[in-house]
């Protein structure tokens, strides 16, 4: 199910203070089944890209087809939305029940999902997320952390099983183990089939994960390709005033000091290209 951005612009008025060109025409083809990574300094225009994917922000010109489906076309918007679940920068917008599991059930039980079956599917997406339903379906979702609140977030598009799923900084406020289980999730989603875009600011997750990534930059798509490609230079990064991975960095570093080591973007690349350095010695 590709989604496909057009020559997609988006200007939001600031009042009497004239007008954010948020997108400037960007191009971009999410393929089926692959995880794509947006990445780009704050402000750069990634939430306003990613809100058109499942038509909750309408292109002011240009399109976004969703399965050839138009996410202009109105009457198209449920279906488009039964296709693409999204996960909002910040979750707290989307939670709204009094208890995790009525939250996380809202989705299904309004898809005529009850009984057993609604249970099953809530247990199912709350595990998925790593929340231990015994623990935190009574809970209300308020009560709870910005991760726990991200994943009770995720867990309920997850429990309408969407065939694309777009998060929006999915890992922030998560710690380094929690980062770890959701890049877990995501491998495990690609592998059953889905496409998944990711905004987020965690390079070295981006790259781990990733299939490709696009860089925005003042609302222009300006890298777009493999992990690899679009970390290659990282002069060009620190100009759209991006981090490079670690793995990156150590490569450019090493190689600074004499070392023949390879571009490298995850630390699984950096330590092959490091042995094979070390048996060359
Ligand atoms: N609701 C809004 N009203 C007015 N301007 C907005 C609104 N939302 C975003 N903008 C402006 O549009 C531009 C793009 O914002 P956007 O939220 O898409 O960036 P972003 O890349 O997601 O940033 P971040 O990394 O901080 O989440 C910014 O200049 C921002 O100030
Ligand atoms: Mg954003």
């Amino acid at each position: 199910m590709p989604i496909v951005a057009e020559k997609l612009t988006y200007d939001y008025s600031q009042g009497g203070l004239g007008v954010t060109h948020a997108l400037k025409g960007v191009d971009l083809t999410i393929p089926d089944g692959c995880v794509y990574g947006i990445i780009g300094h704050t402000g750069s225009g990634k939430s306003t890209l990613v809100q058109h994917f499942n038509g909750l922000l309408q292109p002011h010109s240009g399109r976004v087809l969703v399965d050839s489906l138009d996410a202009s076309d109105k009457k198209l918007l449920p279906q488009i939305r039964q296709k693409v679940g999204m996960v909002f920068q910040y979750p707290e917008y989307q939670l709204f029940e009094e208890t995790v599991f009525k939250d996380v059930a809202f989705g299904p039980m309004n898809h005529g999902v009850s009984g057993e079956a609604l249970n099953f599917a809530v247990n199912e997406a709350l595990l998925l997320v790593g929340l231990e339903p015994d623990l935190f379906a009574s809970k209300s979702p308020f009560e709870l952390s910005g991760g726990e609140k991200r994943r009770v977030a995720l867990a309920g598009v997850l429990s309408m099983h969407p065939k694309a799923l777009v998060l929006d900084e999915p890992m922030a406020g998560m710690d380094p183990q929690g980062r770890e289980l959701f890049s877990q999730l995501i491998r495990r989603l690609k592998a059953d089939g889905r496409t998944l875009v990711v905004v987020s600011h965690h390079m070295d997750e981006i790259a781990e994960i990733c299939d490709y990534i696009a860089v925005l930059n003042e609302g222009e798509v300006v890298l777009n390709g493999t992990p690899s490609a679009v970390f290659a230079d990282l002069e060009l990064l620190s100009r759209y005033s991006l981090d490079a991975p670690f793995a990156a960095l150590m490569a450019h570093k090493l190689r600074e000091r004499g070392f023949r080591i390879q571009n490298a973007v995850t630390v699984k690349e950096l330590g092959a290209s490091l042995i094979a350095e070390l048996k060359r010695c």
